[in-house]
């Protein structure tokens, strides 16, 4: 028996970004396609009747006449320990952070509670068919810690972090400048680039840290080569009032970070709704990205991210959900809302440049393309099955589909985690509905 395992159906993956190349070069297509796998990587990609005649006859295919196959999906920016409070009603961010936010993560000082949520995240992510996210922990090392142990268990692509926050913000949740370096530094020693994780030197927002916290978090990022930062950037209008009082020798909310030298290229801001040219600007000069989180952005009342701005400075964006402040885990409805933001913006987001957002462009956002992202021969076997049956207004609507964008688009519009047949990561079968 071969050693390569193939799957058979429509698969679809970006191999460029749509506004550098249009949209029918940014993507390659075949309707009746080969995906060839080798251990944990992609062998070999193809129309399947030509790339047949060249593989051993034995070969084992799983075929599915009624699916697409495409990259697994990649969240820009969630919180594990927000799981269980999703749809908490009726505030703004402030006001939501003090009233649900922070009691909730008061529970993961506890590494039993920890794994427990962890362990129910990561299903949810595989069920929905994510298969690499960027993610926020607490302030408690433990919570870190089963976070990635939950991870190694399925071998899944991961990044997250500590959260950092040494003031405005009750006491069971802070630490002090000091010791979120320390712990910081410990979990970067223990898990970074530990198979398939990385470490996200991970300060909350500037509300919540210190001057002095935020220049060790520099400091710390200042001392690896590939480690990665994320945190939370001009979401909400009160917020961004806020920062002006806290930091007022900084001439924007973005300078506080630059000012703490905690822009890079692997720097990943959350929203970014509120954000001048100069800091467009300064995001795209060192290579930092912006995570759009669409039905974050709409449920706790934040405003509208601009991706045409974003991309006329050449920002790198991914996508996020933002769960708990996002309201799904499907990065299907995660499109589905994005189109929405776009278009009270009077303009159209093509559903392949939502599919980019979702695979490649999230890959690059995270300085992962050359592993993850899409289908290319040699990159990590992290896939999904999407199920043109799975629900019976699926199987109506693209029974009437012209051609492949507009069947995507209707898998964005009315699909979720019923539409995730099987999800794969590194070749290995992490979910199957
Ligand atoms: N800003 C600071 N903390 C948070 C958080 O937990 N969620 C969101 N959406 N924004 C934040
Ligand atoms: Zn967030």
């Amino acid at each position: 028996m071969s050693h390569l395992k193939a799957w058979r159906a429509a698969i679809i993956h970006c191999i460029a970004d749509p506004k550098d190349v249009g949209v029918n070069a940014a993507y390659e297509y075949f309707e009746d396609g080969l995906l060839v796998v080798e251990g944990d990587k992609i062998h070999a990609l193809g129309d399947a009747t030509a790339l047949l005649a060249t593989l051993p006859t034995d070969i084992h295919i799983e075929h599915y006449p009624d699916a697409i196959i495409t990259p697994g999906f990649i969240d820009t920016h969630i919180h594990y320990p927000q799981t269980d409070m999703i749809g908490s009603y009726g505030e703004q961010l402030l006001t939501w952070l003090n009233t649900y936010t922070f009691p909730e993560e008061g529970k993961f000082h506890d590494k039993d509670h920890a794994r427990n949520v962890a362990d129910r995240f990561l299903k949810e992510l595989l069920r929905n068919g994510t298969t690499t996210a960027l993610v926020f922990g607490t302030v408690h090392k433990v919570s870190v810690e089963a976070f990635f142990e939950a991870c190694e268990v399925h071998n899944l692509r991961m990044i997250c972090g500590k959260v950092m926050m040494d003031r405005n913000a009750p006491d069971y949740l802070t630490d002090t400048p000091e010791t979120s370096y320390q712990e910081s530094k410990e979990l970067i020693d223990t898990w970074h680039n530990k198979g398939r994780l990385h470490y996200a030197i991970t300060p909350r927002f500037a509300p919540t840290s210190s001057d002095e916290q935020l220049q060790l978090a520099g400091k710390l990022l200042s001392e690896y080569d590939d480690v990665y930062m994320h945190t939370h950037l001009s979401e909400n209008k009160d917020e961004c009032a806020w920062v002006q009082d806290l930091f007022p020798e900084s001439t924007n909310y973005l300078d506080v970070y630059d000012q703490h030298k905690l822009l890079s290229e692997r720097s990943v801001f959350a929203h970014g709704i509120h954000l001048c040219d100069n800091e467009y600007h300064r995001l795209h000069e060192t290579g930092s990205a912006i995570s759009f989180c669409p039905t974050s952005n709409l449920f706790i009342g934040s405003g509208l991210f601009k991706l045409n701005k974003a991309e006329a400075h050449k920002v790198n964006v991914g996508l996020g959900t933002d769960v708990g402040g996002g309201t799904s885990f499907s990065m299907l409805q995660t499109m589905n809302e994005a189109y929405k933001v776009i278009q009270l913006q009077n303009e159209n987001l093509n559903p392949i440049k939502s599919l980019y957002l979702s695979t490649l462009g999230g890959a690059r956002a995270l300085r992962l393309e050359d592993k993850i992202g899409n289908l290319a021969i040699g990159s990590e076997a992290d896939f999904i099955i999407l199920d043109k049956k799975a629900t019976p207004l699926l199987t109506s609507r693209l029974a009437l589909s012209k051609g492949i964008e507009e069947t995507l688009f209707v898998f964005m519009t009315i699909g979720d985690d019923r539409a995730i047949q099987a999800t794969y990561s590194a070749g290995q079968c992490v979910h199957k509905r």
